[in-house]
């Protein structure tokens, strides 16, 4: 069952109605920058455990809702629960990021299930309807999934790289095998963001963070194409299901991606020209974006330039203000305060 959209403004937004005052919410929101996250991650043992339990995935959810009012709660929980659910062991070691049993060669694809084994993502769909519950009317919820190009880099190489590269050879060296996992991502994926709608979110982003490494053939072969087809299905089952995608570091290729992804709004790096979004991307679809996260660990007049500045380019059209990229760790409070407090008067008494 969905909820009155029609008095969410983030929903409104990705309807093509912009909003006056524009609705905000953050990458990574919920995590170790609050005080209240900390705690709670410090009463269980790992990451997963703390996904994979709903009264806290619910509770760690709704943290940053409380405290600063955002327009959106996103659902806590990370892009590899899909491999993981795919039969790939996945581990988290604190401050060291993500760990998988790395696929490495084609070989390795024999381990993996054809499709998500929906018992073990069952707490999602449960944290889901929790945090649903207790959500003001007005505030969006949003769930989400890795683009099949992203965790697929994960998968293969079994933990991060600065560049990808275990995953762009192994997509060049054996291209039938590679397109085989693409398939099995964008089909698991499609069917676990059908299941979050019918859980009770209000629509999903596709994070698609290594979109921007890929050559333009590629970008077209294992960003666009997956991501529409994942589109694709999850319409067919949910017609009206509302999309933002996210291939950060995209620049140009953006306008390739808006014209053959049917997407509502698109994320917009912090590195993104904004005159080019504001003209090729925004005129098609709403934005979403796009303040460097380090300035917000910065704060001070270079915060307040750099928020007017984001507000400037994209507030006359479909806009949702949020960062580039997810919130920093060490991102003080009092600078989200701040920047809340710059775009709430926008539209308003503006200062
Ligand atoms: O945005 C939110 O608040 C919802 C929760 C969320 C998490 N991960 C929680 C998380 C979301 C949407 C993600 C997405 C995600 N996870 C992406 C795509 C977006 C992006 O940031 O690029 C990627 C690439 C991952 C994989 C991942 N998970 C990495 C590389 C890491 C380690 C890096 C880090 O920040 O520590 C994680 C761990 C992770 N996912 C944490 C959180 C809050 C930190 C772990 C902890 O608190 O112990």
């Amino acid at each position: 069952m969905r909820h009155d959209r029609a008095l969410k403004p983030l929903m409104e937004v990705l309807a093509g109605r912009r909003q006056r005052t524009p609705p905000v919410w953050l990458m990574r929101q919920a995590g170790r920058y609050l005080p209240e996250y900390r705690a709670i991650r410090g009463r269980v043992g790992t990451f997963l455990e703390l996904c994979f339990t709903p009264e806290l995935a619910a509770e760690v959810t709704l943290q940053p809702v409380r405290r600063f009012g955002f327009d959106a709660a996103i659902l806590f929980s990370d892009i590899l629960v899909v491999p993981q659910a795919l039969g790939q062991a996945v581990s988290f070691e604190s401050g060291d990021g993500p760990r998988l049993d790395a696929i490495g060669e084609p070989e390795g694809l024999g381990r993996l299930r054809e499709s998500v084994d929906q018992t073990m993502l069952a707490p999602v769909y449960e944290a889901i309807g929790r945090v649903r519950e207790q959500l003001p009317h007005e505030v969006a919820l949003l769930g989400f999934c890795g683009a099949p190009w992203t965790v697929a880099s994960y998968m293969i190489a079994g933990r991060g790289t600065d560049d990808q590269r275990p995953a762009r050879l192994f997509a060049y060296r054996y291209p039938a095998e590679f397109g085989r996992l693409m398939e099995i991502l964008a089909g698991s994926s499609a069917e676990y963001l059908v299941r979050q709608f019918a859980a009770g979110v209000d629509a999903v982003q596709i994070f698609d963070t290594w979109a921007g490494i890929l050559p333009p053939e590629e970008f077209q072969r294992w960003c666009v194409e997956p991501v529409r087809d994942i589109v694709v299905e999850v319409r067919r089952q949910v017609p009206d299901a509302k999309v933002i995608g996210f291939p950060r570091g995209a620049g140009a290729s953006l306008v390739r991606y808006v014209d053959e992804v049917p997407v509502d709004g698109v994320g917009l790096d912090w590195s993104s020209d904004r005159e080019f979004a504001r003209t090729r991307i925004q005129s098609r679809v709403a934005v979403q974006g796009n303040l460097d996260p380090l300035v917000l660990v910065a704060g001070g007049s270079a915060l307040d330039r750099a928020v007017r500045a984001v507000l400037d380019a994209f507030a006359q059209g479909p806009f949702v203000f949020n960062l580039g990229h997810g919130i920093l760790p060490e991102t003080p409070v009092e600078h989200v305060e701040r920047m809340l407090a710059i775009v709430r008067s926008h539209g308003g008494s503006r200062p």
